[in-house]
């Protein structure tokens, strides 16, 4: 499914192109997701571009790369798009930990965010982390989420098979104004 550019002047998410493998491989330094043991199998450029081409060529995602002073630093995605039902399925990842924990998460999903419900029309937006993911979690709960449950054994890790939060943020708790109040800080 092929989504649009979007830009509420803090971030630039891009519709990702099957070529941005190339990039992401190269800025990836193995700390940005490893740490959560985010990857079952060995990050290679193979299987990146096999991944991009599918969400590319899926009904049901939409997969951006995340722009900053016209650099790529991630990815965002809405999956399982629902638009009869209006739910989603979050996923996002700063490719490298020297961006990590300088605020872009937060403009990074106050951009999608704003589009999912203001543009495309969705009503709930829910994720999925693993439990020990808490630097995810505070973040979500900042936007409004709410932990819907404890997935058991949800996730495949190098490590065993791992427990994974859900959280949930419907419309009626979508606070956009609050937000922007907390980049002013
Ligand atoms: C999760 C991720 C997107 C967060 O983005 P980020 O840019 O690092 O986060 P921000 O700097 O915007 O921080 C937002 C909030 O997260 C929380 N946070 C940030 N760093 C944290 C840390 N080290 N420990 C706990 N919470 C932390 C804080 O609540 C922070 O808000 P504050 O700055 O007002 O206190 C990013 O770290 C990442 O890509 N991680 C690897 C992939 C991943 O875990 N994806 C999510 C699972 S699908």
């Amino acid at each position: 499914m092929k989504g649009q550019g979007i830009d509420y002047g803090f971030v630039t998410l891009r519709p990702i192109e099957v070529v941005d493998a190339v990039t992401l491989i190269d800025i990836y330094d193995g700390k940005a997701g490893a740490r959560f043991a985010f990857f079952e199998d060995e990050l290679t450029l193979d299987r990146e571009t096999a991944y991009i081409s599918r969400m590319v060529e899926s009904p049901s995602d939409l997969l951006w790369v995340v722009m900053v002073d016209g650099r790529i630093i991630g990815t965002v995605g809405l999956h399982e798009v629902d638009f009869h039902i209006g739910t989603a399925r979050l996923g996002i990842m700063i490719w490298n930990s020297r961006f990590h924990g300088q605020g872009y998460g937060k403009k990074i999903l106050y951009s999608l965010f704003r589009h999912a419900f203001e543009e495309l029309g969705l009503e709930k937006i829910y994720t999925t982390t693993l439990v020990t993911n808490e630097r995810a979690q505070k973040l979500y709960e900042k936007f409004g989420f709410k932990t819907e449950g404890v997935l058991q054994g949800e996730y495949k890790t190098k490590a065993g098979r791992k427990d994974m939060i859900r959280q949930g943020l419907v419309i009626a708790d979508w606070e956009p104004n609050k937000i922007l109040l907390e980049f002013r800080k």
